[in-house]
């Protein structure tokens, strides 16, 4: 299986935001992940579409927009457009999870769902034969630089298991305490795409660190 590693730019200087996300091209991550929070589904508020923008205008990566947002409707068909291959929402935050999917491919996005930590992955069994990717957070989100919740495997192990049941295409990523760490346990559960904010632009040679976490 291919492993893929996700930077968070949450992580990154967003003084000297160019100059990471130039970094972040030159190094072997394929992905780059913009965590937009909104104050009310999380206790934190990050950004959103002029730091998007921002980095879209530079970066030469696959962009991975992983939503924390209240009333996910409201804004995909936005993030889609505004450069986003991948529009994440969260399971617990949509009203109507169908038309959020529908509406991402709408707007030319592959859709993913994410689930939180007290989440069951059966809730997603609905919804796997026409989402992209799911997303397995593996600390409460809201912010960076927080440990990993060692239960999350099981979850990505049954994921898994229902892809396979299913016969779909869907890929697993997860989202919070990973590093080179802990990344070979978890490429091994199944994961194909690793999230690293704080890993990552907290590292003293970032590029390095990247090629540490994808060699675990
Ligand atoms: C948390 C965000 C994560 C976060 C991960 O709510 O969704 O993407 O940036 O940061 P680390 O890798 O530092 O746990
Ligand atoms: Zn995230």
């Amino acid at each position: 299986m291919k492993r893929i590693v996700s930077p968070s730019i949450l992580s990154a200087d967003f003084g000297n935001l160019e100059r990471d996300t130039l970094m972040l091209n030159r190094s072997k991550a394929e992905w780059v992940h913009i965590d937009v929070m909104d104050g009310v589904f999380v206790p934190n508020i990050s950004f959103g579409f002029p730091v998007l923008k921002a980095v879209t205008k530079v970066s030469t990566k696959v962009i991975d927009t992983h939503l924390m947002i209240v009333d996910p409707i409201r804004y995909v068909e936005q993030f889609a457009k505004a450069g986003s291959d991948y529009v994440t929402f969260h399971y617990e935050a949509a009203e109507d999870v169908t038309a959020c999917i529908d509406a991402i491919h709408a707007a030319g996005a592959k859709a993913g769902i994410s689930i939180k930590p007290a989440t069951d992955v059966s809730v997603l069994e609905p919804y796997i034969d026409s989402i992209d990717m799911v997303l397995i957070m593996s600390v409460e989100p809201g912010f960076g630089g927080q440990s990993f919740i060692a239960n999350s495997l099981d979850k990505v192990r049954e994921l898994k298991a229902m892809i396979a049941a299913h016969n779909t295409e869907c890929i697993i990523e997860i989202d919070g305490g990973v590093s080179a760490d802990n990344a070979s346990q978890v490429y091994s559960a199944g994961v194909d795409v690793i999230v690293a904010g704080s890993a990552v632009f907290c590292a003293e040679d970032p590029e390095a660190e990247i090629v540490k976490i994808l060699e675990a």
